[in-house]
């Protein structure tokens, strides 16, 4: 059996990442792999009332952590860990990266709070971290997603932040690509859509020898 795979998507809101997520699943389906394709927060039945709650209901910073972080205990033990003990490929939109970068410097809460939390979420008995194996992270300079967002549907309460927010969370992603750069891929998100594309199945050929699907 082949090991599973994991991977994330990453990215300031209006950097279009969510386009590329299913070309990604085919690529590895048309690879005769079994992908499960889900998203954060949510990706269970639970944690899709979450999700619910934390875009759309007034709350502090801390049961906004507290409620991403419960979300992604349940997405882990009901999805995907059984996922990745199958071997199956998980391609997942936004996972912890997303809390360093909103909630950590977007919003300014404690890191060493969110660091433990994660240890607690994703620790393994025996030590280490669930991570992803690879991170797409959607780079773009929040003026152009601004620009993208302002057409959009109405506002949940992330997208409805203002420029500075989002200034910052993409600070934060750039720190975590610094951290653990083997991890991540930054994809240029200013290009086109086919340029885009391009870049993410480049990167997953280098990486797992998948190609594009026709
Ligand atoms: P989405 O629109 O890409 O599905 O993401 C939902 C929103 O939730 C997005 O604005 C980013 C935010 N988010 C956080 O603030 N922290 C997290 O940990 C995650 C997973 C998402």
């Amino acid at each position: 059996m082949k090991p599973g795979i994991f991977i994330s998507f990453e990215g300031i809101d209006g950097a279009g990442k969510s386009s590329h997520v299913q070309a990604v699943a085919d690529a590895f389906e048309r690879a005769q792999r079994q992908v499960v394709l889900t998203r954060e927060p949510g990706g269970t039945p639970l944690a899709e009332k979450l999700r619910d709650m934390v875009l759309h209901d007034s709350m502090d910073a801390l049961s906004e952590v507290l409620l991403m972080f419960a979300a992604r205990r349940d997405h882990l033990q009901q999805v995907i860990e059984p996922a990745l003990d199958r071997g199956d490929v998980v391609v997942c939109d936004r996972f912890t990266d997303a809390t360093f970068a909103y909630q950590g410097a977007g919003r300014g809460f404690d890191f060493a709070v969110l660091s433990q939390l994660e240890q607690w979420v994703q620790g393994f008995p025996s030590g280490g971290l669930r991570q992803p194996d690879l991170t797409l992270w959607f780079s773009l300079d929040p003026s152009i997603a601004a620009e993208r967002l302002s057409n959009a549907r109405v506002p949940d309460r992330f997208e409805a932040q203002p420029a500075a927010f989002f200034a910052k969370v993409h600070q934060g992603y750039l720190d975590r690509l610094h951290a653990e750069p083997a991890r991540f891929a930054r994809i240029d998100a200013a290009n086109n859509m086919e340029q885009v594309r391009n870049q993410v199945m480049r990167v997953l050929h280098e990486r797992f020898k998948v190609r594009a699907p026709r």
